[in-house]
């Protein structure tokens, strides 16, 4: 066990993998002399240092040719949103006219709701999980309240059943069972935020739809995460943001995703003309017609500057392929699960689920102590150039990213958080 805290063996780990050298693309955050150990993907991923040459490049184009960078050069400003189609659809298991990059992740939920979230008086509520995101529960229930329906009745909140907070299958399976012919929409999330927790999500579209519901996903913690088969998984709709597992930046633009069996729907839509049919869009006819597939549900033309630090980060995971990172973050997050199993079990309790199929990169700890130290464990880490970060009452969340951190990392981690309790509970060290 003693093997696990050296640093001769993280070393090794990291040595032996080559997809290590993928760290060497990313701006790391500095902390004296050196690196921080940086566990905040979930909330905003690294730089690539490849974004900077796409931002530049736009910069450029407006700069020389101003209104002509719509029109000229392979990355023309009038298809770039294209230019990432097919690798975002490579990572979310999409074909790519399933997918698009617009807006942010809240608009989109709201926008597919306003065509897939259609109440009826038999059929007006939604399901989603227990402490959902706070901006999923407000669009949902603001939604429910615009179509004049109540949210105190009409959405139903799926309450953990399992220790630490997670969810069982044959509670959700349950739930979709008992409110079935009620359900207009199930939302679930692909990783819990809170809880680090993975779900089936090819079952719950098939339960949800068996009930006679339409399914949608939040994937904003999942998406570059984990290897999604989003066709396959046959959901309705998903949405995601590109700031977290997809590294383009502070507020990037975002994605979403609408089945190919919807390419052509006629199920209504709020539209603007970046959503009207290609060919005819500069007639600046009166009447909109969708453009199939996802792009039908875009407003307006996309921030070229936002989607820039997209491209870089795409590149990185064309380059490696979901498969080989999802290995890679396996072991990483293995690795930090057996040092706080042997080495911290009495100062943090692992909320999210031991198995592998059952989580992302990401290790939810509760400070068994209590919020204070768990606190005063937080800023000791970040002290000492460890970041993870905080969710109330004590839960610290710390992600290993298998594009950017190392076993190193994973190993500064567990020394610092275990040189913390020496200090704190004299007598626990072993
Ligand atoms: C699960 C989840 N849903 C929604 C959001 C809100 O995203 P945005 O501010 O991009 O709309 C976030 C942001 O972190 C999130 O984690």
């Amino acid at each position: 066990m003693t093997e696990l805290r050296s640093a001769d063996f993280a070393a090794a780990l990291d040595a032996a993998d080559p997809l290590s050298a993928l760290r060497a693309e990313f701006h790391l955050p500095r902390h004296g002399d050196g690196e921080q150990a940086y566990f905040v993907g979930n909330s905003l991923g690294l730089q690539p240092r490849g974004a900077r040459a796409h931002v530049e490049e736009v910069l450029d184009q407006w700069s020389r040719i101003a209104v002509e960078g719509h029109f000229r050069g392979p990355a023309q400003w009038m298809t770039y949103h294209e230019l990432v189609a097919q690798p975002l659809a490579s990572v979310v298991g999409a074909e790519p006219a399933e997918v698009v990059a617009m807006n942010s992740l809240t608009a989109n939920l709201h926008l597919l709701m306003v065509s897939f979230y259609r109440p009826t008086a038999e059929r007006p509520a939604i399901l989603i999980e227990a402490g959902a995101f706070p901006s999923d529960r407000h669009a949902v229930t603001s939604q429910i309240r615009f179509h004049g329906f109540d949210p105190d009745i009409d959405l139903i909140e799926v309450e953990p059943d399992l220790p630490g907070g997670t969810l069982s299958m044959a509670a959700i399976a349950g739930a979709i069972q008992r409110h079935g012919p009620r359900l207009a929409l199930v939302l679930w999330p692909g990783v819990q935020y809170r809880t680090g927790q993975a779900f089936d999500l090819a079952e719950i579209a098939r339960l949800g739809h068996a009930a006679g519901a339409v399914v949608g996903f939040d994937l904003a913690h999942a998406v570059g995460n984990l290897p999604l088969h989003l066709h396959d998984a046959n959901a309705d709709f998903a949405v995601w943001c590109h700031y977290k597992y997809l590294n383009s930046g502070p507020g990037a633009v975002a994605g979403a995703f609408v089945h190919a069996r919807h390419a052509h729907t006629d199920r209504p839509r709020f539209a603007g003309w970046w959503g009207h049919e290609k060919a005819t869009r500069f007639r600046m006819g009166p009447e909109f017609v969708p453009t199939p597939g996802a792009e039908g549900w875009q407003l307006s033309n996309p921030p070229i500057l936002g989607l820039a630090p997209l491209r870089a980060s795409l590149d990185l995971f064309a380059r490696t392929g979901m498969a080989a990172l999802r290995a890679r973050s396996e072991r990483l997050t293995g690795y930090l699960e057996a040092l706080v199993c042997n080495h911290l079990d009495d100062a943090l309790e692992i909320v999210t689920p031991g198995d592998p199929a059952q989580r992302g990169c990401q290790l939810s700890l509760r400070v068994r102590a209590g919020r204070d130290a768990g606190r005063a464990l937080f800023d000791h880490l970040a002290a000492d150039g460890v970041l993870g970060d905080w969710r109330e009452p004590d839960v610290i969340r710390i992600s290993p990213a298998p594009l950017y951190n190392s076993h190193a990392d994973v190993l500064r981690f567990a020394c610092s958080a275990l040189a913390w309790r020496e200090g704190h509970q004299p007598g626990a060290a072993r």
